[in-house]
């Protein structure tokens, strides 16, 4: 765990103007900065930064909290790796805690892992850079491919020597454990137990984590044997899930977002020439065909998908049912092809920068109205073929999530397939009903809760309603405002306003789950003699609290219905009279939970069988009405007065 000194310093110096002027251009206005949503598609800027309060506020998708915050929603960082991010960021240096918790230890492995990729991604960078070998074989072949030398120091290109132990060696010497170095698969255990380099004579293109550290690696051969495998990929490790990695996101995510698009390759040489060439929003699934969880990857960061294709029919044909995976996951796909023979690297190396970029834009097609020529040319004038080309057609435009832009697609289509839109639009809903039917089979039988918990934790209520929530959220926001206030009872006595209000809340069960892990925050801060303020919240690691927190300051107040019209209270005032603001809201929801109780009594006394549980349920009943009778009488006493 980072230290609480490491993260007050880091929170000292963080400037979150500064953080968010890094992605997202902003203007003064006031006293706050206001910009474009980088989270939504927006023309007006509803974005705002509050210097002061250290917070943001996006009105367009209603995310709001810290700088960390920000860079958790925007980079999807973890919290420890957005604090790490600040830290590079203004120098300041990491304190981390180590805890013998079993997490804790999973957590080691994982760093062990990759601090032995990154110590080996240096290793192959300077054999590549600075030896002998290095420089006649790997640089000279990188050369010769055209990567220029800020492309391979930016990637960590790299040469493993062409010798059994050169790595290994130097590794176990320098301190890096043999687990280590297996379970990264830089090294291969022998039968007698010795360990030998797994890259021997291959270039090496490291493969980076989202944040940018070194996961894994690519091996290229340099041999034109047709029996050594060309390239040679790291193993499924901890830190290495191949179906979770694109290779270049690190370096594209920037362009990627600022673009509004991904471009997507197949190999290695094809990210490094199109981002040399100046396209940098530019990944590859590198070997494996595209999954679930990369598509959802770049989705995260654009909905626009462009794939750059080789010329090569069979794969195109081959790849054609994969990308509907990409329209199911509600993505934009467009596809660009290359003439024959060509892939993008080939491509850009063969006609410069300018002539590529000009190719993109004039043969970037629509992948349905793309997959439908393919289709169509292949079928010729065969009627039975055509049909099932119609079919498989509707059967991609099914699957994009987005009705009224399927519908634009019918309607391109019909005009291509030269079929009525009206026919192509009823067998398109023929085909939604159908997987309405079967998702709607899946989930009556997966939901229900019974099927995973035991009868026990199922839960005893209902949801809470919204309206519900309110009140507890007016506690919330009254422990932000006011909490390490004094108020003063009448001239009698002063206390502070939080530690007052927990203690009258201790027999209240919150339900709102952000309120109570809010409510109970506090408690706890208030036991260790805290007193808790806004900053503290704003930035506390529990984005559900940061996310409370946020929306509160930012509104000026949630009970805007009906309380405080009731008791004639208008909220400017709130602070005039404490003593009513702070009661009634404590009151208030107390009123609503024994409202809720009641409520509870009364179904069970319908259904109640036999006198004696009648007569207890009356007896509860008639104790609860009483005491909501009481906190009714000491609402209207307090407040009215
Ligand atoms: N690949 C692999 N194993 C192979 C061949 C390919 O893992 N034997 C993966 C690599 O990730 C590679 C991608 O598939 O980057 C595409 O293959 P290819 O086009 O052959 O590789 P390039 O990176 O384009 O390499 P080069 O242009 O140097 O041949
Ligand atoms: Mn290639």
């Amino acid at each position: 765990m980072i230290t609480k000194l490491t993260i007050d310093r880091i929170m000292e110096a963080t400037d979150i103007v500064e953080v968010i002027g890094e992605f997202v251009q902003l203007k003064k206005r006031g006293a706050n900065y206001v910009g474009l949503s980088p989270f939504s598609n927006e023309r007006t800027p509803s974005f705002t930064v509050s210097p002061a309060k250290g917070i943001f506020k996006d009105f367009s998708s209603g995310k709001g909290g810290s700088a960390v915050t920000f860079l958790m929603e925007l980079e999807k960082f973890s919290y420890p790796e957005a604090l790490k991010w600040l830290a590079k960021k203004y120098s300041i240096e990491v304190e981390e805690t180590v805890e013998s918790t079993e997490n804790k230890e999973e957590e080691n492995h994982r760093e062990s892992l990759m601090i032995v990729s990154g110590y080996a991604a240096k290793f192959f960078h300077e054999s590549l850079l600075e030896t002998q070998e290095g420089q006649n074989i790997g640089l000279s072949y990188f050369k010769e491919r055209g990567f220029s030398n800020e492309t391979i120091r930016k990637f960590e290109l790299g040469y493993s020597p062409d010798q059994w132990e050169a790595f290994t060696s130097k590794a176990l010497k320098e301190g890096y454990q043999q687990q280590f170095l297996e379970e990264t698969g830089l090294s291969v255990k022998r039968d007698n137990g010795t360990l030998y380099d797994r890259y021997r004579g291959r270039v090496m293109f490291p493969i980076h984590s989202f944040t940018g550290r070194v996961i894994a690696f690519g091996g290229r051969t340099l041999k034109n044997d047709k029996n050594v495998p060309k390239y040679v990929n790291s193993p499924e490790s901890e830190i290495y899930h191949k179906s979770n990695i694109l290779y270049g996101l690190y370096f594209a995510k920037k362009a990627i977002r600022d673009e509004d698009n991904c471009y997507l390759v197949e190999g290695y040489a094809d990210v490094l020439s199109v981002h040399q060439a100046g396209i940098e929003n530019v990944v590859a699934s590198s070997g494996t065909s595209l999954t679930v969880e990369q598509i959802r990857l770049i989705g995260r960061f654009t909905k626009n998908v462009t794939i750059l294709y080789d010329g090569d029919a069979a794969g195109i044909k081959a790849s054609l049912r994969g990308l509907d995976m990409i329209l199911e996951e509600g993505l934009n796909v467009k596809v660009v092809l290359f003439p024959d023979g060509h892939d993008p690297d080939s491509y850009v190396r063969l006609v410069g920068t300018n002539a590529f970029k000009t190719h993109i834009d004039q043969n970037r097609k629509d992948f349905i109205l793309y997959k439908t020529d393919i289709l169509l040319k292949e079928a010729g004038n065969d009627p039975i073929r055509r049909a099932d080309v119609i079919r498989e057609i509707v059967e991609s435009i099914a699957k994009i999530p987005d009705s009224i832009k399927a519908s634009v697609f019918i309607r391109e289509c019909s005009h291509q397939l030269e079929i009525d839109e009206r026919a192509l639009l009823s067998e398109l809903n023929k085909m939604r009903l159908s997987k309405a039917r079967k998702e709607a089979q899946q989930n009556t039988r997966t939901i229900e809760p019974s099927d995973y918990l035991p009868p026990d934790e199922l839960p005893q209520e209902l949801p809470v309603k919204k309206e519900d929530s309110s009140q507890e959220r007016e506690i919330v926001r009254l422990l932000l405002l006011y909490g390490n206030k004094m108020i003063d009872w009448d001239g009698i006595a002063n206390t502070y306003i939080g530690p007052f209000m927990i203690a009258e809340l201790t027999d209240v069960e919150f339900e709102h789950e952000a309120s109570k892990k809010f409510v109970n925050q506090y408690a706890k801060e208030v036991e260790n003699g805290i007193l808790p303020d806004e900053q503290f919240f704003i930035h506390f690691a529990d984005k559900d609290i940061v996310d409370l927190t946020v929306t509160l300051l930012a509104t000026k107040y949630t009970l805007s219905d009906n309380w405080y019209e009731m008791h004639k209270i208008l909220v400017p005032d709130e602070q005039v009279n404490m003593k009513a603001t702070i009661l009634g809201a404590i009151f208030h929801l107390k009123k609503q939970k024994v409202g809720k109780i009641l409520d509870g009594l009364r179904t069970e006394l319908q259904k109640a069988e036999g006198e004696a549980d009648t007569e207890i349920l009356l007896t509860q009943y008639m104790h609860m009405k009483k005491v909501e009778k009481s906190i009714s009488d000491y609402l209207g006493s307090v407040i009215l007065k």
